[in-house]
C-alpha cells in the first residue's frame, strides 16, 4: 500500500508540534543573557511540564543523591543545557507515549527506546568529543518519530513487510520503503523539519538507517545510528525495526571507535536503564 506524499504531509501537520514552552526554553537557553528566573517562569507556566522535568531531574541518570524539589534548584544543579534537554524530552513524551501497534510496539516502548537512544547518543557524543552533545540528545529522542505517522498504514502492511524481510533477507527499513513508499526515517525528518529543528538534526533523523547518505552532518548522523545500534544490542524497544538491521560499521571508524568502545558505552548505560520508564 504505497502512500502519497500529500497524505504524509497532512498527517505530519496533524501531529502536535513541540510545545510553545519548549520552543521558548530552547530560545532562552541559547541566549547568554537569559536568567534563571526567566527560565523558571517559562517552565512553570505549564505545571505538568514542570512536574515531568522535576521527575526527570531526579532520575538516577543524573546521579544526584539529594532530592531536587524546585525548577530553580534543578537549573542550578543541572545547568541550562540539560534543563533544555529535559523540557524537550517532556514535550516529545506527549507524542511518543502511545502504542505504535503498526510497528508492534506496546504503549511506552517507543518512548523507552527514544529516551534511551537520546541518552546513548549524548554519551557517545561526549566520548568522541562531538562539540554538540545536546543536538545528539534531541536527534536521538526524535529519530523514530516517523513511526507515529506511518503507524496507521503499518497496521495493514506489517505482516507483508515482515514476510518480505525474512524471505529477501533485507533490512526492515528498506522493505518498508518498498511497500509504503516511505521509511519512518524519511517521515521523521519531515516531522523534525516541521518542528523547526536545525537541518543537521533533520538529516540525522532522516538518515539514521542510512548514515552514509548524510551530507551535511555525517558525524551527528553516525552518532544517532550508533546509538540506535546500542539500543538494539540492549534489546530496548525496537519492534520490527531491528530485523536484519543494517549496521554501517564505517560509522565506528569515523570516530576511531571499535566494538570494545561500544561495549563500554553499553555497560555505562545498562545501570541507568531502570529509571527510563518514569514518564509513562
Ligand atoms: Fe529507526
Ligand atoms: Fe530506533
Amino acid at each position: 500500500m504505497a502512500i502519497s506524499l500529500e497524505e504524509i504531509v497532512r498527517n505530519v501537520n496533524d501531529l502536535p508540534t513541540m510545545s510553545s514552552i519548549a520552543v521558548q526554553v530552547i530560545r532562552l537557553t541559547e541566549d547568554p543573557y537569559s536568567t534563571v528566573k526567566q527560565l523558571d517562569e517559562a517552565i512553570c507556566r505549564d505545571q505538568a511540564m514542570a512536574a515531568k522535568v522535576l521527575r526527570l531531574s531526579n532520575s538516577a541518570y543524573y546521579g544526584y543523591s539529594r532530592h531536587i524539589a524546585t525548577i530553580v534548584e534543578a537549573i542550578g544543579v543541572l545547568g541550562f543545557s540539560t534543563i533544555r534537554d529535559l523540557v524537550v524530552a517532556a514535550s516529545v513524551n506527549n507524542v511518543l507515549n502511545r502504542e505504535v501497534q503498526g510497528y508492534q510496539m506496546a504503549r511506552g516502548e517507543i518512548w523507552r527506546h527514544s529516551i534511551t537512544c537520546a541518552m546513548t547518543a549524548r554519551a557517545i557524543a561526549q566520548r568522541v568529543r562531538f562539540p554538540a552533545a545536546d543536538r545528539a540528545f534531541i536527534a536521538g529522542l526524535m529519530h523514530d518519530i516517523g513511526k507515529v505517522i506511518l503507524n496507521i498504514y503499518m497496521v495493514d502492511s506489517y505482516g507483508e513487510i515482515i514476510e518480505r524481510v525474512r524471505r529477501e533477507q533485507r533490512p526492515f527499513s528498506a522493505v518498508e520503503e518498498d511497500v509504503l513508499g516511505f521509511t519512518h526515517a524519511t517521515v521523521g525528518g519531515m516531522v523534525a523539519d516541521k518542528w523547526n529543528l536545525p537541518t543537521d538534526q533533520v538529516e540525522a533523523i532522516a538518515c539514521h538507517h542510512t548514515p552514509l547518505d548524510a551530507r551535511e552532518s555525517p558525524q551527528l548522523t553516525a552518532i544517532i545510528h550508533l546509538a540506535d545500534v546500542v539500543c538494539m544490542a540492549m534489546g530496548i524497544g525496537l519492534g520490527g525495526d531491528a530485523l536484519h538491521y543494517s549496521f554501517a560499521g564505517e560509522t565506528l571508524a569515523l570516530f576511531g571507535l571499535n566494538e570494545l568502545d561500544m561495549e563500554l558505552i553499553m555497560a555505562e548505560l545498562a545501570e541507568l536503564m531502570g529509571d527510563i520508564n518514569m514518564l509513562n
